[in-house]
């Protein structure tokens, strides 16, 4: 992949970064992802490629933008697989809570799994603790195996969860080997690779979310050199059908950080929207605006932090919102 073609999905990410902040706390997330897509969409297009979305926001009946399938950039060039997600916790975002992220990950054709949107099981891991974690084992097991690799005491042992019904059983097995848990309202991609940066203090995240923020994480984890296993589980007939007509035919697989996202021809582009574990979010000035943000690539194994700052146009930060 052109290295500069990684840069040039930075101004794709703080484009749809500085719409969606201007949704903050407005409680509208439908507005607030539908001004992430449209920035997304319109700057992807002023880029030299041929980038087919392979996971985006849907089926075209169901979003009429950057749907699975739909061809961006301005249409000569390399050809790339293009996995996005324009506003990751679009709940976040409209209740200005925390931790909302614009997200580009691209890849070689064909390298990206053609993830169903639907639910899977996972558990992630920094390097320390790459080979130790097994996503069948019981979670006291991993724990005290990711302990003993990143050499840490199981109480300082810090595990994410989403904090969800679902997972009332897991935060409890959790605490009872002697861990912290660590929850969240939303937003596993950011939990998934603050684990794979020892400064965060997540050594861990586990348990059910999205599958396509599986396939968005997969690409910085490996990168970083951590490992996420991940297993299907649609919640009823229709998504299984949906997994299946995609190609996900054994719902017993696991799925690895390899599996989802192939090769080393990858990168990952992320922006702040609200400060998370990785970024800050934007933040808007008299004069000017900040974007925080970072760029993997699989291949150098480089992470470049780039903090940008935008001239302040109010027309077009009003016109977000109309
Ligand atoms: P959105 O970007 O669709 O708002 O997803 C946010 C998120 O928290 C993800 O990070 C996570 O994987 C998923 O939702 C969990 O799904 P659910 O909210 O249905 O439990």
């Amino acid at each position: 992949m052109d290295r500069n073609l990684a840069l040039e999905f930075i101004r794709v990410t703080e484009a749809a970064a500085i719409a969606s902040s201007q949704w903050i706390g407005r409680g509208d997330k439908h507005a607030a992802d539908g001004a992430a897509v449209k920035q997304m969409r319109n700057r992807f297009n002023q880029i030299e490629f041929r980038g087919k979305i392979v996971i985006g926001e849907g089926k075209k009946d169901k979003a009429p933008e950057l749907f699975n399938g739909e061809i961006v950039g301005k249409g000569s060039g390399p050809e790339m697989d293009i996995a996005v997600d324009p506003l990751e916790c679009t709940d976040s975002v409209a209740h200005g809570r925390y931790n909302a992220l614009a997200i580009v990950v691209a890849g070689a054709a064909g390298s990206l799994l053609r993830a169903p949107d639907t639910y899977v099981q996972k558990i992630v891991v920094g390097k320390a603790a790459s080979g130790v974690i097994d996503l069948d084992a019981p979670v006291a097991d991993n724990i005290k195996k990711t302990a003993t690799a990143i050499g840490k005491d199981i109480r300082e042992i810090t595990v994410m969860v989403l904090d969800r019904e679902r997972h009332e059983k897991l935060i409890e097995q959790i605490r009872s080997v002697g861990a912290r848990v660590r929850l969240i309202t939303d937003g596993d991609v950011a939990g998934a690779i603050a684990t794979c940066f020892p400064e965060s203090g997540i050594d861990m995240l586990i348990g059910t979310g999205g599958s396509t923020e599986g396939v968005l994480a997969a690409v910085p984890v490996k990168t970083l050199g951590g490992q996420i296993y991940s297993r299907f589980t649609p919640r009823n007939k229709e998504e299984e059908k949906e997994a299946f007509e995609m190609g996900i035919v054994d719902l017993h697989k696991i799925y690895s950080a390899e599996d989802l996202a192939r090769g080393k021809d990858l990168t990952f582009t992320a922006t702040g929207v609200i400060d998370g574990p990785l970024l800050p979010g934007i933040i808007v000035k008299n004069d000017y605006i900040i974007s925080h943000s970072m760029v993997l690539r699989t291949k150098s194994g480089t992470i470049r932090y780039i903090n940008t700052h935008h001239r302040h146009n109010k027309q077009e930060l009003e016109a977000y919102l109309s």
